[in-house]
């Protein structure tokens, strides 16, 4: 039967669009399947798309869930395989909270199926444990993510700017949730903001919601939601020194586990600092030469250009810092991206075999 209370004025529309339109996603269970979502899946699947797209998701869940198919495999995993994995995902912090949560479930046995409950593990907050809760569970609860915002900004032509709005929009979402099939409306009002209520040109001639939607009537749903500007990103200078040995060995240094690209491997170098030019500081002796290109990568509070520094080295130089890596075991996707780009600027101009 169909829902008229107020929310099911948009709920049952967008869960018929959703029946027809559900994008295919190699966690998600298609709607009107008789089984039930893998919380593992849902979960794993959460984590990464955590300020990630779906499109760049999917080759490291495939990744993953081969290698580790159940929580109970990927708690027994080794630390260091993990974070190779993740390596070009981002954010390590969440590789290394991954493997703290899955411990504490397969100790405690299953996930629990709360809001509340997912929400004292380690890497899930507010938003993971909704969408857990209700795609895993089928449980009532609200999710709301930059595409959430998007859609209700939209439909009830709220003009406050981000991130002040979320409140609100926060409130608007929970008010249209369902207690009907909470998972699939989630997923669907998401999949309604990544394909049709897009952040550019919205496509409204297709949208199941035209009809409700007050920024649509209005002519301004391509101006929402509106945002306040961001400060500008510092820019970080740094030093990353790439040594290649006689053997092809590598010298590679695991970072602290706290801090950015804590707990990864990579090339050993300056700290990065918005002042001057960081001192010279290598981590071996060596005739050290510079690759005549920089590292830019951008992190989520600056802009990030390092210098690279490459030597050839005899074998027998003891390293100062870090440890060779024989190159038979070097594979720079376990890298995270800053190292690899990196290697890919160095590479070219190492032979290995050939000290200088
Ligand atoms: N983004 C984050 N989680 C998602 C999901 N379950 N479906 C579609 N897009 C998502």
């Amino acid at each position: 039967m169909r829902d008229s209370t107020p929310e099911g004025a948009v709920s049952g529309p967008l869960l018929d669009w959703y029946d027809r339109n559900a994008r295919v996603l190699p966690w998600r269970v298609p709607p009107g399947a008789a089984e039930t979502p893998d919380p593992y899946r849902i979960w794993l699947s959460e984590i990464m798309l955590q300020q990630t797209t779906v499109a760049a998701v999917q080759a490291y869940f495939a990744k993953f869930t081969t290698r580790w198919p159940d929580v109970a495999a990927l708690a027994a995993a080794d630390d260091a395989a993990v974070m190779a994995a993740w390596a070009g995902l981002g954010y390590y912090a969440r590789a290394r909270n991954l493997l703290k949560c899955a411990r504490i479930v397969a100790a405690r046995g299953a996930f629990p199926r709360s809001r509340a409950g997912l929400q004292e593990l380690p890497g899930i907050g507010p938003y993971t444990a909704a969408a857990i809760a209700a795609i895993a569970f089928g449980q009532p609860e609200t999710v709301v993510d930059g595409n959430v915002e998007r859609v209700m900004a939209r439909l009830h032509a709220v003009s406050t700017p981000l991130p002040a709005a979320k409140r609100e929009l926060t409130a608007l979402a929970t008010g249209l949730t369902p207690r009907e099939r909470p998972g699939d409306y989630a997923q669907a009002v998401m999949d309604l903001g990544a394909t049709v209520c897009t952040p550019r040109a919205p496509a409204c001639g297709i949208c199941p919601l035209a009809g409700a939607c007050a920024a649509r009537a209005a002519g301004i749903a391509a101006e929402l939601p509106r945002k306040t500007a961001k400060p500008m990103k510092p820019v970080r200078l740094g030093i990353v020194y790439v040594a290649s040995r006689a053997d092809g060995a590598v010298l590679l240094e695991r970072r602290p586990a706290q801090g950015l690209l804590g707990g990864m491997l990579g090339w050993p170098g300056s700290t990065w600092t918005e002042e001057a030019a960081p001192p010279e500081a290598p981590p071996l002796e060596a005739l050290w030469r510079d690759a005549g290109a920089e590292v830019r990568h951008t992190f989520t509070h600056f802009h990030l250009r390092l210098r690279v520094r490459l030597a050839q080295v005899p074998l027998g130089v003891p390293p100062a810092r870090g440890a060779f890596v024989p190159a038979a075991e070097f594979d720079p996707r376990a890298l995270p991206t800053v190292m690899r780009k990196a290697w890919a600027i160095a590479a070219p101009s190492l032979t290995p075999g050939k000290p200088v």
